[in-house]
This record gives C-alpha cells, sequence and structure tokens, in this order.
C-alpha cells in the first residue's frame, strides 16, 4: 500500500514540477489563429498589433515602428519584460495587467492555451 501511495505522490510532483514539458507547439499554433487577426509571429511584421516575432525577451512596447498605447510604453518603462510568467498573466487578461491597452481582446481563459501559444511563439524567438 505505501509503495502505490509513494508513487501517486511522486507522479503528481512531477506532473506539477515540469509545466513546461506539458505545452505543445502544434496544439499552440490553433490557439494562435484567434490572434492571427492582428498578429504576425513567423515574420517580422507589424499589423495590427506589433510583430510577435522574437517577443520572448523583449520589453514591453519597442517593437520598432510600432505605436504602442501610453499604458504599454509605461508597462516596459516600469520593467515588464516578455518571458513566460508575465506573458501568461497578459493573455490571460490584457486589460488587467496593462490597464488601457489597445489590445482589445478577452483573454485566453484556458491556462493550457496560455502555455501552448506560449510554446508557438517560442520557435519565433532566440
Ligand atoms: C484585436 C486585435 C488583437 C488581437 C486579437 C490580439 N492582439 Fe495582441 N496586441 C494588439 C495590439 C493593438 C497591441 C499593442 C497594445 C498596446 O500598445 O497597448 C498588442 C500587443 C500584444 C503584445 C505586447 C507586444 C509588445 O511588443 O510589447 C503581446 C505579447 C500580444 N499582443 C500577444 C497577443 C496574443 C498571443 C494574442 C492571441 C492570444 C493576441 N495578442 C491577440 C492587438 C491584438
Amino acid at each position: 500500500m505505501r509503495i502505490i501511495a509513494l508513487f501517486i505522490v511522486l507522479s503528481a510532483t512531477t506532473i506539477l514540477a515540469t509545466p513546461s514539458q506539458a505545452q505543445d507547439a502544434a496544439a499552440g499554433e490553433k490557439v494562435f489563429t484567434k490572434c492571427k487577426v492582428c498578429h504576425v509571429a513567423d515574420q517580422d511584421q507589424n499589423r495590427i498589433g506589433p510583430s510577435l516575432n522574437g517577443v520572448i525577451g523583449r520589453v514591453a512596447g519597442t517593437h520598432p515602428n510600432f505605436t504602442y498605447s501610453a499604458a504599454m510604453i509605461a508597462a516596459g518603462k516600469s520593467g515588464v519584460k516578455w518571458d513566460e510568467p508575465t506573458l501568461a498573466t497578459y493573455l490571460h487578461a490584457p486589460q488587467a495587467m496593462v490597464k488601457g491597452t489597445k489590445m482589445t481582446f478577452a483573454g485566453l481563459k484556458d491556462d493550457k492555451d496560455i502555455a501552448n501559444v506560449i510554446a508557438y511563439l517560442k520557435q519565433f524567438s532566440k
């Protein structure tokens, strides 16, 4: 009995400890169809939204030749840099994290969709 219980504990810990392995870039590409109206990721091209090519590691509001909202520029100046945790918070509720952002997108409710879309974006970042 004890061995079985230990096994269950260990499996649960493994799942919780390695969230990045659960990310799925292919599934993320499907999630990205929601972003595609406004964003390009596979090329460095601004549309309604800034290009998301190389977004991981970028200071918020700093892609050249894109006119950001004052709110996004201020977020960058206050130290927001796009990495997994900041992207997850932003994509969950853009207006809540960057009050006044001109990204008119309600947010992704499913944490798995968020993890997957970040995995997708990672492919286009160094
Ligand atoms: C309706 C258009 C629209 C949709 C849909 C949209 N965005 Fe945006 N996004 C924008 C705009 C506009 C900005 C610039 C925001 C600002 O300046 O406040 C932006 C900014 C961003 C930024 C910050 C980039 C930077 O250079 O600082 C990220 C990251 C982002 N969007 C990711 C996404 C993802 C991922 C999705 C899909 C889940 C998505 N967006 C859906 C319009 C959109």
